[in-house]
């Protein structure tokens, strides 16, 4: 069976295009923001093992899977997941896992623009010189008078909002692929440069051992942000699978799993580009960007007696104050936040591109009219994360369960990183080997049925990733 579809949105120019698309996709704050505070509030080393494992485990057999089906379908994931459904003999309903994508890119875009807002403050603030000869303590400050102030989050979170409406209503594959050829590479050496600093605060090797040594105790019982153990009434440790769950959740955000979006990037691969290659260099570029973003920040946070648990402020507490004391600050940490927005950008573009792609297909709107409308709407529920670091910070919507103590921003965060991206994960894996024929997988892999490489991906989509993800979802919910 041979078919010859091509997506109405255009195509990626060539391998590299679709290379260098698919890691500004992946590579975001995710890698230098949530990743170093969420190791921070869970122990280090044994969480960051666990993240590194399912990545390897996880992610990359979904992520071959999820591009694998984006190019044999060529259209958003709903009508993908549609079309091939029906084409495998299995149910039309399979688009309801086009939907959940959508949501959850949805979703966590209207946090993500938020954050990505406090980068473009940061970007000000640093080439101001605001924080030149400060201590821990006055970095620290301004990034609590920061946050608590909505207006300021407001004006932000509305210009990131809209820099990421101006490049999809433009189309992603036009711009963006230039924009990320050079971009990539230079946040990559300033992270160096970065580490480089980090080496000589005195504190390196304590920030290696922290993120690199691993501790199972804080990783498997319950536990305060920053590490302590919390006993139940009997004086007992509380054992959990919910810091194992955080940690493959993080898998999933990081390398942009589960939703979509590293499908429809998928759907506009030219054919005959090896799809295990380009993937082991997407989920290998996200991995070490969010190690060497561990290996700046922990160092600094020792050095200074900060707390390594200090939640989603931690990297607007420690970088700044790096760069207030080295020599060239100034521009290096300006450079660094520019650089931060950029890769947020890149991404934030990648999350919205499933509902974008479905308006233009199915309602025939103009990718402009589409964009905005999706603009509007997501910066609107953004609003939620706004007010959860101000008026609403001691407000917990849902104040049960897994949800306990939680704010709006917690809540968003934790149901899309935690449940929905695993969930679309699991739900892709499935398909791609129990649904689809090994003949239709085998072929849009560019690979044989008898290759051992195939047949490595076979058993672990098959068996390995979905049980992994059964487990953990299972013990914790
Ligand atoms: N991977 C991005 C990051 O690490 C976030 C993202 C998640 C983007 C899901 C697209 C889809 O910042």
């Amino acid at each position: 069976m041979v078919r010859k579809r091509t997506s109405i949105h255009g195509e990626w120019s060539s391998r590299w295009a679709f290379i260098l698309a698919a890691t500004g996709s992946a590579v975001g704050l995710g890698n230098i923001w949530k990743f170093p505070y969420i190791a921070g509030e869970n122990g280090g080393g044994a969480f960051v093992l666990v993240y590194l494992l399912c990545i390897a485990v996880i992610g990359v057999p979904i992520m071959m899977a999820e591009i694998m089906i984006g190019r044999r379908g060529r259209q958003s994931p709903v009508n993908t997941m549609y079309n091939l459904g029906i084409e495998a003999g299995s149910t039309p309903h399979w688009k309801w896992l086009g939907w959940l994508g959508v949501a959850a890119g949805f979703l966590i875009l209207s946090y993500y623009s938020v954050i990505a807002g406090w980068a473009l403050n940061y970007v000000l603030e640093t080439a101001s010189g605001t924080f030149t000869g400060l201590k821990a303590e006055a970095v620290s400050s301004i990034f609590g008078s920061f946050v608590s102030n909505p207006n300021a989050l407001l004006f932000w979170h509305t210009l990131f909002m809209g820099m990421t409406m101006f490049i999809v209503a433009r189309g992603v594959s036009n711009g963006l692929e230039k924009a990320v050829r050079f971009l990539m590479p230079s946040l990559f050496i300033l992270l160096l440069i970065m580490v480089g600093y980090a080496l000589n605060t005195g504190e390196f090797v304590r920030g290696l051992s922290f993120l690199f040594e691993p501790n199972f105790e804080t990783l498997l019982y319950k536990h305060e942000a920053g590490g302590q153990i919390v006993l139940n009434t009997y004086g007992e440790k509380i054992f959990t699978l919910e810091y194992v769950l955080i940690a493959m959740g993080h898998a999933f955000f990081t390398l942009s799993l589960g939703m979509g979006a590293i499908m429809i990037y998928g759907s506009y691969l030219p054919k005959k580009v090896s799809i295990a290659k380009t993937t082991f260099m997407i989920a290998g570029a996200d991995t070490l960007v969010a190690l060497l973003a561990g290996m700046a920040i922990f160092p600094i946070v020792f050095a200074n007696q900060l707390d390594p648990g200090a939640g989603p402020g931690l990297i607007f507490k420690t970088l700044p104050l790096a760069f207030g004391n080295m020599p060239f600050g100034t521009l290096f940490g300006t450079l660094f936040f520019i650089l931060l927005v950029f890769a947020a950008w890149s991404s934030s573009i990648s999350l919205i591109e499933p509902a974008v792609a479905w308006l233009v297909e199915n309602k025939g709107m103009k990718r402009l009219k589409a964009s905005a409308i999706m603009g509007v709407s997501c910066w609107l529920a953004g609003l939620l994360t706004v007010f959860s670091f101000n008026a609403w910070e001691k407000f917990y919507p849902l104040n049960f369960w897994i949800f306990k103590n939680k704010t709006f921003f917690d809540v968003l965060d934790y149901i899309t990183a935690n449940i929905m991206l695993p969930l679309g994960g699991l739900a892709i894996a499935i398909f791609s080997v129990w649904i689809m024929t090994r003949e239709s997988s085998a072929d849009e892999l560019e690979m044989r049925q008898t290759d051992k490489s195939y047949n490595v991906w076979y058993f672990m989509t098959r068996y390995v990733t979905p049980l992994a993800v059964v487990y953990i979802f299972w013990n914790v919910i």
